[in-house]
C-alpha cells in the first residue's frame, strides 16, 4: 500500500479569523492536488469552526492541535474528540513537544488521547522528539523508542492502521536548526523499525511518518526525497501562504 504523504500546517496559538481566512483562501488556489497526498490545516482551537466554513470547497482538511481523552465531563478548558468530529476534524495532533514539556504530558496521556480520537474516526498525529541534552547524551533512541511504543500499548490493535507519527526534534522546533535529512531519515527508519517489530510489515509499510522542525521551502524537497520521509509537519512557515504552498508544491 502506498503511503499516504501528508503536508501538515501546525498554527499553534497563531492567527485571527480574518488573517486564518486570508491565508486559506490563498492556499486554496496555490497548489495541485495530487494523487497520495493530504494537506491539513490546524488552527487554533476557538478558529476550527471558521476553518469549516473556509474549506468545505477544498481538498484541504483541517484539524486540532490538540484534545482531551475523555467524551464529556468536568474538564474545564478542554476540548472532546466527540467535539471534534462534529466540528469536522479529520485530524488532531496528540503530544506535541510543546505539550509534554510546558503542560507535562506523559506517554500514557499521548497514548489515552490516541485512543480516544480513533475511537472517533479521527486520525491522531502523534508527536515524538528529543531535546538536544538528550540527542547529546545519546539516549535519544530510548525516548522516542518509549514515546512510539506507549502509543501502541494504548490503542487497539484494529485502529493501529490510523495512526501517523511526526519526528519532531525538540532542538529543531522554531530554531531555524533542521535536522539534516540524514539525522531525520535515520531517526525515521527507527521509527518504521518499532512498528514493524510491534505491528509487522503491512502496517510498517503502511504508516506514515512526519517530519517537523524549521520544514520551509528550502529544504522541503530534500526531506520529502527520503524513503521514511512521508510528509511534513510545519510551524512557522505554515503561517505564511507562500512559504507554505511552496512546500506543498516540493512533493
Ligand atoms: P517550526 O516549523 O516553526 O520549527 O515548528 C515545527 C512544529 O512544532 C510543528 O508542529
Amino acid at each position: 500500500m502506498a503511503r499516504k504523504t501528508i503536508i501538515a500546517g501546525n498554527w499553534k496559538m497563531n492567527l485571527l479569523p480574518e488573517e486564518g481566512e486570508m491565508l486559506v483562501v490563498s492556499l486554496k488556489t496555490a497548489f495541485e492536488n495530487k494523487k497520495n497526498l493530504e494537506v491539513v490545516v490546524f488552527p487554533p482551537i476557538g478558529l476550527i469552526p471558521f476553518a469549516r466554513e473556509w474549506i468545505y470547497d477544498s481538498v484541504i482538511r483541517y484539524g486540532a492541535q490538540n484534545c482531551w481523552h475523555e467524551v464529556s465531563g468536568p474538564y474545564t478548558g478542554e476540548t472532546s474528540p466527540e467535539l471534534l468530529k462534529s466540528l469536522g476534524c479529520s485530524y488532531c495532533l496528540v503530544g506535541h513537544s510543546e505539550r509534554r514539556e510546558i503542560f507535562e504530558e506523559s506517554n500514557e496521556l499521548v497514548g489515552r488521547k490516541s485512543q480516544a480520537l480513533v475511537e472517533m474516526g479521527i486520525i491522531p498525529i502523534v508527536c515524538v522528539g528529543e531535546s538536544l541534552a538528550e540527542r547529546e547524551a545519546a539516549i535519544h533512541f530510548e525516548k522516542i523508542q518509549q514515546q512510539v511504543e506507549s502509543v501502541f500499548e494504548a490503542v487497539e490493535k484494529e485502529s493501529w492502521i490510523h495512526l501517523v507519527f511526526a519526528y519532531e526534534p525538540i532542538w529543531a522546533i522554531g530554531t531555524g536548526k533542521t535536522a539534516t535529512p540524514k539525522q531525520a531519515e535515520e531517526i525515521h527508519q527507527f521509527i518504521r523499525k518499532i512498528i514493524r517489530q510491534k505491528s509487522g510489515d503491512v502496517l510498517a509499510d503502511a504508516i506514515s511518518i512526519l517530519y517537523g522542525g524549521s520544514a520551509k521551502p528550502g529544504n522541503a524537497e530534500e526531506l520529502l526525497a527520503q524513503d521514511n520521509i512521508d510528509g511534513l509537519l510545519v510551524g512557522g512557515a505554515s503561517l505564511v501562504a507562500e512559504d507554505f504552498s511552496n512546500i506543498i508544491k516540493a512533493y
